[in-house]
């Protein structure tokens, strides 16, 4: 019986898989591996679908992570918080706000499941997942087995970590992470627009970046879309130099790298004239160009149409092939765009 993902996925495409089983227990996951055992068929797990563009339907089984569940311990220093995979990781950053537990309030409304968190290695304003993680709890589908993978072995970069390595793509499926959060607290105000905040609680601190973020980025309730579609991508400084030769507040950060800068993917994009594109239902968001999104009703192809589009235009005018952040699915799997 196909299931349906259009509920399932943030850009709100009507797509299908040939099955979906919603887990909300290790008795329902081990039944379902069993099923994917016996059929052959690849397999998708999903938290909250805010980072994922379905192309077609997916000839394959979706398991929608449901494990809920939270579990606190402390000792001298820290505050240790267990979440299951399948918790919302911004009702959990209030939960630890609601408690005293603070350090978290700069991932505020980032969308999706805790077990998400660590796939990409979720950031925003200054902070990452990789800053608090302990351990990322995992179901080893080699040998059947609950492990934990410590966070320094977890390879966490910018967007990345061992979880989006091909090698490991359907060999681990996360079933909690273990959070260790400093109980001196100290606010992280480096990111730009934070001036001012100098002397603000974490409270305040997660409530002005909800704001900031509900400026610039559409609900997906709302208008559908994946956050980011690309990542910020790094260039060398001599490539900085020309670009600042040439365009006046050239946003850039240096970074890891001799003389290497990270640039803004949404200010390419806006300078190779793709702000609010509109290709039929399709386009970018006209606050924030990074963020390509379904106006309403558009179909898988419109959404790879924009995205292609707008790649092709940054391309063309900067030499420069924007990579997505959002992953990519087909009718067999994960794909290129
Ligand atoms: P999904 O989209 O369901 O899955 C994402 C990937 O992780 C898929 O490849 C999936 O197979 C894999 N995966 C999911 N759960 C598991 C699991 N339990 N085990 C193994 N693999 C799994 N991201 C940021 O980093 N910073 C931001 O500021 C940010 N802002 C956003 C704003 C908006 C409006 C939106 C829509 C998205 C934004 N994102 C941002 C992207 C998104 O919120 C994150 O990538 C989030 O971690 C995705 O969580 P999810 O549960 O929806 O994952
Ligand atoms: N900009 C433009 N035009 C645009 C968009 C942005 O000129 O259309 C400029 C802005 O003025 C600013 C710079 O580009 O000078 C950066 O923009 P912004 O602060 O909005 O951040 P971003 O680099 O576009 C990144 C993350 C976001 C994260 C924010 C805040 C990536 C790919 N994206 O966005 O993460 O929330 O910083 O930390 O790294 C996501 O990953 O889905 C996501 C939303």
């Amino acid at each position: 019986m196909p299931f349906n993902l259009k509920s399932y996925n943030t850009f709100g495409l009507d797509v299908e898989a040939a099955y979906g089983y919603v887990i909300h227990d290790f008795a329902m996951l081990g039944m379902v591996f069993k099923k994917i055992k016996e059929t052959g068929l690849p397999f998708i797990v999903l938290g909250e679908g805010s980072d994922v563009l379905f192309t077609e339907n997916f000839n394959g089984i979706v398991l929608i992570n449901r494990l809920l569940g939270y579990e606190f311990a402390e000792d001298a220093n820290f505050h240790f918080v267990k979440l299951q995979a399948g918790e919302n990781f911004d009702h959990a950053i209030r939960t630890c706000l609601s408690r005293g537990i603070y350090g978290l309030e700069n991932l505020a409304l980032i969308p999706g499941t805790a077990g998400a968190a660590p796939v990409q290695n979720i950031g925003a304003y200054g902070s990452s997942f990789s800053d608090f993680c302990r351990y990322v709890e995992v179901l080893d589908l080699e040998n059947n087995k609950l492990s934990r993978i410590k966070a320094e072995d977890c390879e966490f970069g910018y967007r990345t970590s061992i979880f989006k390595k091909p090698e490991n793509i359907g060999k681990y499926i996360i079933t909690a992470v273990e959070l260790r959060i400093p109980k001196k607290w100290k606010p992280n105000l480096n990111y730009a627009s934070l001036e001012g905040l100098s002397g603000a609680g974490a409270a305040d601190i997660y409530q002005r970046i909800s704001d900031i973020r509900k400026s610039k980025l559409p609900d997906p309730h709302v208008i559908g879309n994946a956050g980011s579609f690309f990542k910020n991508p790094t260039v060398d400084g001599d490539f900085y130099k020309k670009l600042v030769s040439e365009y006046e507040n050239v946003p850039g950060y240096f970074t890891e790298g001799e003389g290497m800068v990270k640039l803004a993917a949404g200010w390419l994009i806006e300078k190779a004239g793709c702000k609010g594109l509109r290709m039929g239902n399709a386009g970018t968001y006209d606050k924030q160009s990074l963020i390509v999104v379904n106006h309403g009703g558009a179909t898988p192809v419109e959404v790879v149409n924009a995205a292609r589009h707008v790649r092709s235009q940054v391309l063309d005018k900067f030499g420069i092939e924007l990579v997505p952040e959002v992953r990519i699915f087909g009718r067999d799997g994960e794909c290129a765009l």
